[in-house]
């Protein structure tokens, strides 16, 4: 019945609320002896801790990571990861007004229909707090692809209707460029022309959506389990499971609708001495297996649901209509932020077939 694992044989488990006393993650399943530090995570968690512009929400965390179990004198032992990381800046004041009133375009309403009661105090299990988990396992994942010559990078492409331009193919470049702002692009003018848009967009109390591309690239040929785990399903089940993702393109994605056959097919050749691809349409997945090729996903995210504009609502309790003005500290767009995650569950599921792939074959 619970939805709360993830993965077959690098398994993650995430467990908290928004306003309890702690969020954390059980990493079930990674091999011993991969040297993993309290670094190697807090980095990670460093990425997507809110508070650090203004494209974020004003709440302050340290999220400073706890190992509680699974490494011993710098490495993993084959047994559970677990990992943990305090609430220190919960204000559920805010929430008062939400008990009974559930906010249009977040989970409150599915939640409280769905259990019949709910933890209002942030969102609970639906706030992007939970989000702290998976990225805490996805270090660990990224530790593992490391070591396998994989890496996974994602950048903002498209924040409320303005582009970016990306100039390079180098993944490190693109990625240096995307962190050196705070709405993660990795085009500078477009960057500063996105966050003046945040800006003006946030005075009018309301949120801006946006595009995020994450490539990983390194991913050797052969990873996915046809028929129902092929790769690209289980990825688009991993970045689909993150809250405010509405969709989900591998390759060229939608437009492959529009295309030609001759325009869709990527040609292959030989290059020094392996196959290669001369456009990559594909986005790296061919039959639900990795061809070798840059493996290219974009999720479409939307506006942040909570904004400070008057929105009508309904009173679960007295039966009535209501009006919400939500308070509290939101996202102004979630794309920037949504960026280490997504990136952790590309590397969750690349982890995951890496190590099925070890029983693919004799
Ligand atoms: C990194 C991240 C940050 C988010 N920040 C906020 C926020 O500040 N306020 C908000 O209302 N929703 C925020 N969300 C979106 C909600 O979690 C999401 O819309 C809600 O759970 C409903 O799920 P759905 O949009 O997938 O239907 C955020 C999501 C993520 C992944």
């Amino acid at each position: 019945m619970s939805g709360n694992t993830f993965g077959t044989i690098f398994r993650i488990t995430t467990w908290g609320e928004s306003h309890g006393p702690a969020v954390g993650v059980v990493v079930d399943g990674c091999p011993a002896g991969l040297a993993l530090t309290v670094q190697d995570i807090q980095k990670e968690l460093d990425r997507r801790r809110p508070g650090q512009s203004r494209a974020s929400t004003a709440r302050k965390e340290e999220d400073r990571v706890e190992i509680l179990s699974g490494i011993f004198e710098g490495k993993t032992t084959g047994t559970p990861i677990s990992l943990l990381v305090w609430n220190k800046d919960a204000d559920s004041s805010a929430y008062d007004l939400l008990r009974n009133k559930p906010r249009p375009g977040h989970a409150d309403y599915a939640y409280q229909m769905k259990y019949g009661m709910r933890d209002h105090r942030g969102g609970g299990r639906a706030s992007a707090r939970e989000t702290v988990g998976r990225v805490a396992a996805g270090a660990v994942a990224k530790k593992l692809l490391q070591a396998a010559g994989v890496q996974v990078v994602a950048y903002v492409t498209e924040l409320g209707g303005i582009s970016a331009g990306i100039a390079s193919s180098d993944l490190m470049q693109l990625r240096a460029q995307a962190e050196s702002n705070v709405v993660r692009c990795p085009d500078p003018a477009a960057a500063d022309r996105m966050m003046q848009r945040l800006d003006s967009v946030r005075a009018e109390g309301d949120s801006l959506g946006g595009t995020v591309v994450i490539v990983a690239e390194g991913v050797p040929v052969g990873l996915g389990e046809p028929v129902f785990d092929k790769l690209d399903a289980d990825l688009a089940k991993a970045l689909m499971s993150i809250g405010a993702v509405k969709a989900v393109d591998i390759g060229a994605g939608c437009r492959c609708a529009g295309m030609r056959g001759s325009e869709m097919n990527d040609p292959m050749v030989w290059r020094e001495g392996r196959v290669d691809f001369q456009s990559n349409n594909a986005g790296g997945i061919l039959g639900g297996i990795s061809t070798g090729a840059p493996i290219v996903c974009t999720i479409s995210v939307k506006p942040t649901p909570s904004i400070a504009r008057q929105q009508s609502t309904v009173d679960l309790a007295s039966g009535g209509a209501a009006e919400i003005e939500i308070k509290g500290r939101h996202d102004p767009a979630i794309p920037p932020r949504i960026v280490p995650v997504a990136e952790a569950m590309v590397a969750l599921v690349l982890a995951d077939h890496l190590l099925r792939q070890r029983a693919a074959r004799l």
